[in-house]
């Protein structure tokens, strides 16, 4: 049985999670109007898999007979002044969540609920992943600077980024 700390936690984290999906929603599209495909796929597919990490906590809370509840979760539809700054909210988004799930952590020792520990070191993998992702798009858009050519060639590399990275 969970206990109330670790059931707040987790479902304070999957809420999270679903907040970072829609959040890559509305950049994706955002990018796409503004005719960047390749990123426009990328932050799609980031979506989706911020799904998946929503749909894992929600499976997993089932499983120890948690309760799951979901929040009315409102994206502003935000525009950006320009691609480096919504990377630089991405960036800053991910280093939030690994924050609140190093918390998570913590306090399934503190609870001493070592089921929910193992769990969640899937989570710390992703993250430290998620974190070197971001930060890696952000290096290279400021190394591309405004070389709109640059700009072409890595818009078409982002395209099959989730189907080729090697993490
Ligand atoms: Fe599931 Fe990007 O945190």
């Amino acid at each position: 049985m969970l206990s109330k700390k670790i059931q707040l936690g987790l479902v304070k984290q999957l809420n999270r999670e679903l907040e970072s999906s829609l959040l890559y929603l509305s950049m994706g599209s955002w990018v796409e109007r503004k005719g960047y495909d390749g990123i426009c796929e990328f932050l799609y597919d980031h979506s989706n898999e911020e799904r998946m990490h929503m749909l894992k906590l929600i499976r997993y809370l089932n499983r120890r007979g948690g309760e799951v509840t979901l929040d009315k979760i409102l994206i502003e539809n935000i525009t950006y002044p320009s691609l480096k700054e919504l990377f630089l909210k991405l960036f800053e988004h991910e280093k939030k969540i690994s924050d609140e799930i190093n918390l998570l952590v913590e306090i399934s020792l503190r609870e001493k609920d070592f089921f929910t520990y193992n769990f969640l070191q899937w989570y710390v993998e992703e993250q430290t992943e998620e974190e070197a992702v971001s930060k890696m798009i952000l290096d290279k858009i400021e190394l591309i600077g405004e070389d709109k050519g640059g700009l072409y060639f890595f818009d078409k590399d982002m395209k099959n980024f989730h189907k080729n990275k090697k993490f």
